[in-house]
């Protein structure tokens, strides 16, 4: 993401997030379990979701100025840790960690399946991975006006991309849905519209991890 798309990103994105994603982030991230990676996590839209009884977010954000935003809206003395690693080098051990959460970042990652692969890695077996992504449209007139703005679309905003297929690539990862959502993000452009919200789970189980551990 370029400096001035990162500096005007809250105000670009404060009427869609009335309109639907405040909501629906509080929906979410009231899931949020145990030990918490959110990637990518900008400047800091789902910190206020978090609830009080997770014991420890990390937030990493590669983005200098997103960074410093997001530090800005970290409270003092809570479980949020911030990071500057990227999806591809992320130090975590494997299967370290309870909740992922992926918000509006597949689409902007050079390579959602190899990022969906690392965080699969570092989750517990029976671990979530909270998501909402704006992906491709199922209309094909829609699907092909976002095939046409991507190019340009993709320059301006940060390598974001307008027609990912993140569902599938979700269940590619090997990830099994416990319930997705495809809904409209009201006040969006509309090739920015097609949304897909919901919990992915790593197959296994909590008393699996726990026999790991003993
Ligand atoms: C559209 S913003 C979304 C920010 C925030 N998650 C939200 O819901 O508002 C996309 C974010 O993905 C981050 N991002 C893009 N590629 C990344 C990567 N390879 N590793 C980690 N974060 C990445 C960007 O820095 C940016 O913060």
């Amino acid at each position: 993401m370029n400096w001035l798309a990162a500096k005007i990103y809250d105000p670009f994105m404060e009427g869609l997030e009335e309109a639907c994603l405040r909501q629906w982030r509080g929906e979410l991230l009231s899931e949020a379990v145990g030990r918490v990676l959110e990637v990518g996590a900008g400047t800091g839209a789902n910190v206020p979701f978090y609830p009080e009884t997770v014991e420890e977010v990390v937030l990493t954000e590669p983005h200098g100025v997103l960074r410093e935003k997001l530090k800005g809206k970290v409270p003092e003395g809570g479980p949020f840790v911030v990071s500057e690693e990227r999806i591809e080098t992320l130090a975590m051990e494997e299967g370290s960690v309870d909740t992922v959460v992926l918000t509006l970042v597949l689409c902007s990652v050079a390579d959602p399946a190899g990022a969906l692969g690392r965080l699969f890695r570092v989750l517990k077996p029976g671990g979530r991975l909270i998501f909402l992504e704006h992906v491709a449209s199922e209309r094909p007139g829609r699907h092909r006006v976002q095939r046409w703005v991507e190019p340009v679309w993709k320059v301006c905003a940060g390598n974001c991309h307008l027609t990912r297929q993140s569902e599938e690539r979700i269940g590619e990862a090997g990830f099994e849905m416990e319930w997705i959502k495809r809904e409209s993000m009201r006040k969006a452009l509309p090739f920015i519209r097609p949304s897909i919200r919901g919990i992915a789970r790593r197959p296994g189980s909590v008393s699996e991890n726990n026999q790991k551990s003993s």
